[in-house]
């Protein structure tokens, strides 16, 4: 549900304009009466992106992403629709009034965002401390000596707890913030007899931002370096604005640049986050010390579908991450592994080689996560078949996990490779998981495609069905309708009123046509033409993505036609042909089901009787399908 009141959206829709929503994010050229840019959702070399603004709508003819504005920040941002909302109200400067009918739910809201009010609080002071306290010199030195610049310090927002009991609590307080917040975020703790301190003291501050940027809890490392008695890092608990689970450390900073690269680095520490970024590896995450969890692989997922994971230099630590990556393996991802030598991690090795080598490093180490298990697994394994065995079975359940039987039948081969033993023996290892699988259904709940059979069967090509082929025509009747619904045709009668009248009897059987259908006629009974815009900002998604493709057309007119003052007729041009061909084409196609359907029925009739009735009622479709047909100048043998 919207929190948001119709006028708000309806007055953000009216001012929003696509090119400058859309050039906020990518550079547009002018080409035709379109602007086009290299696509901001998928990797391309030449631009496929465009943007109509008389249309005021986007489309990628590269991967189809395609929608309006609103849709634009929900695609770009990866944030829900009142979401967009706001960031375009914030952007055109109008007020959004929350206006909401479950006060319950308000209360909640305003809860939560007081979490957010009092962690931004905490970031700016923190910020300041490092900056101007009487000890923020001792975090900036540590941080100095940790090769931070002062660009990575602003950027990540980093600062510093003084080493006092309740410095950050008293000035929250004095600020007007209740302590009950400070509480509920973490920020102070307060003990049974009343007494109340800071969390962090004395550490350097990294805090965590979700995706759209705001702070939702901190990471704090001591300056000491051999203090066994209090932990390197402190963490924020888990609060209802900061879930662990589903938070990325340095995603936000990140997201643009994990797109543009279609690739996103991952890694374990706060520190890896930040000598990476600075070396000019802007697209880096890290999962904070915790292992991955399903809500931090989607997350990443809205952006690319391709995950490189940098691990330490230790052995055991690289065995506890497995498990972590089948998660990703599992949700359909692709997953690339590097590792450093001994006793390196990503911010130590960087360090150490600077970013050229750096990169050259991880280019010529990173390997496919399956190849990588598995030559692990066989170096164990060397000489000992029981081992041997157990090392297949837990590569075999790790490539069980990856949706893709394609992707599958390629681990097969280059494992059976490595392990110089037959591909068949993996196979039909595998097989028995799956029946294993299938025969305790309490283990696991095994998702339809792992049951599937290990070997990529081509499927064979279906037949295009009838309602497939209807499908066509119904489309094109309502991308007519759309894009041309006021162009006169013959004796003042438009697009739209010709259609309707034409089709009055015709019923759609794609169930979105007919809803599109629907929307237009009660439009034209309420005495207005349906608009683009009805359907670009249509609250149904279905609708809004199918109304802009039908209004996005590839087909533009190239320039080159125009300079040389070739004639070239458009579809507008030709629009009264296309529209009456279109029309009797759907006729023609929807008698030819009819006669169908009604020969099938003729089967069922044991009546006589009955039986000339409908061989007669066949016999008049039919010839109406011929009329058709000499109409459409199909000649029928
Ligand atoms: N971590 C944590 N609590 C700890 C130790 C580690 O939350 N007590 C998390 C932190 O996010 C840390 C990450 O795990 O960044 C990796 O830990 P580690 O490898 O021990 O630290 P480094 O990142 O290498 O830290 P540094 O380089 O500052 O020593
Ligand atoms: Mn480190």
């Amino acid at each position: 549900m919207s929190l948001i009141p119709k006028e708000t959206v309806d007055q953000v829709l009216a001012q929003a304009d696509i090119t400058e929503v859309v050039g906020d994010f990518v550079s547009l050229k002018k080409k035709g009466q379109n602007m086009w840019a290299c696509c901001p959702f998928h990797h391309e070399k030449s631009p496929s992106f465009s943007v109509s603004p008389a249309k005021g709508i986007y489309k990628c003819f590269g991967c189809g992403k395609a929608g309006n504005s609103v849709q634009f920040i929900m695609d770009v941002e990866g944030t829900s629709f009142p979401e967009a909302i706001k960031y375009l109200a914030k952007k055109y400067s109008i007020e959004v009034p929350e206006d909401n009918p479950n006060p319950e739910y308000a209360k909640e809201q305003s809860e939560r965002d007081s979490l957010f009010i009092v962690s931004d609080f905490a970031n700016k002071h923190f910020q300041q401390n490092l900056h101007t306290h009487e000890q923020g010199g001792i975090g900036m030195s540590y941080l100095k000596q940790r090769g931070m610049s002062a660009n990575t310090i602003k950027k990540y927002e980093l600062g510093y707890s003084v080493d006092e009991w309740t410095d950050l609590t008293d000035a929250a307080l004095k600020a007007g913030y209740q302590q009950k917040y400070l509480e509920a975020t973490g920020l102070t703790i307060a003990k049974e007899d009343g007494k109340k301190y800071d969390r962090f003291r004395g550490r350097v501050m990294f805090p965590i931002h979700n995706v759209s940027g705001r702070v939702v809890g901190f990471g704090a490392r001591t300056l000491k370096t051999n203090d066994k008695k209090s932990p390197k890092y402190l963490n924020s608990p888990e609060s209802d604005i900061y879930h662990k689970s589903n938070v990325l450390y340095g995603l936000f900073q990140a997201k643009q640049a994990i797109r543009m690269q279609d690739m996103c680095y991952m890694v374990e520490g706060y520190l890896d986050v930040l000598s990476l970024h600075q070396g000019g590896i802007e697209n880096v995450v890290a999962s904070s010390g915790t292992s991955l969890t399903e809500g931090q692989i989607k997350l990443i997922a809205r952006y690319t579908e391709n995950i490189t994971v940098l691990y330490d230099g230790d052995a055991a630590g690289i065995k506890a991450s497995l498990r972590g990556i089948d998660l990703i393996l599992e949700s359909g991802l692709n997953v690339d592994v590097v590792t450093f030598p001994e006793g390196e991690d990503p911010d130590s090795y960087i360090q150490k080689v600077g970013d050229t080598a750096f990169k050259a490093y991880i280019k010529e180490h990173s390997q496919d996560f399956i190849s990588f298990k598995t030559s692990l697994y066989a170096a164990e394994a060397k000489g000992s078949p029981v081992k041997k065995a157990e090392a297949i079975r837990e590569i075999v359940a790790s490539i069980a996990k990856i949706p893709d039987s394609i992707k599958r039948t390629v681990f097969f081969r280059s494992c059976s490779l490595i392990f110089d033993i037959d591909e068949q023996v993996l196979i039909s290892e595998y097989n028995k998981m799956q029946l294993q699988d299938r025969q305790q259904p309490k283990q696991q709940d095994w998702p339809e495609q792992y049951m599937a059979p290990p070997v990529a069967e081509p499927e064979p090509e279906k037949p295009v069905s009838d309602l497939d082929m209807l499908k066509r025509y119904e489309r094109e009747i309502v991308r007519m309708l759309l894009n041309y619904p006021d162009r006169v045709l013959e004796e003042g009668m438009n697009t739209c009123q010709y259609m309707l009248e034409q089709l009055e009897d015709v019923e759609f059987r794609t169930p979105l046509y007919a809803r599109l259908m629907e929307l237009i006629k009660d439009k034209l009974c309420d005495g207005n033409l349906a608009t683009a815009e009805d359907f670009i900002n249509h609250p149904d998604q279905e609708i809004r993505t199918e109304a802009t493709n039908l209004l996005s057309d590839p087909h533009e007119l190239s320039h080159n036609w125009e300079t040389h003052h070739i004639f070239v007729p458009t579809e507008s041009d030709l629009l009264p042909y296309g529209a009456e061909r279109a029309v009797l084409r759907l006729k023609w196609r929807n008698v030819e089901l009819m006669i169908k359907g009604e020969m099938e029925k003729l089967r069922l009739v044991t009546d006589p009787q009955e039986q000339i009735q409908q061989l007669t009622f066949i016999r008049n479709l039919k010839t109406l399908h011929c009329q058709l047909g000499d109409m459409l100048g199909i000649v029928i043998g």
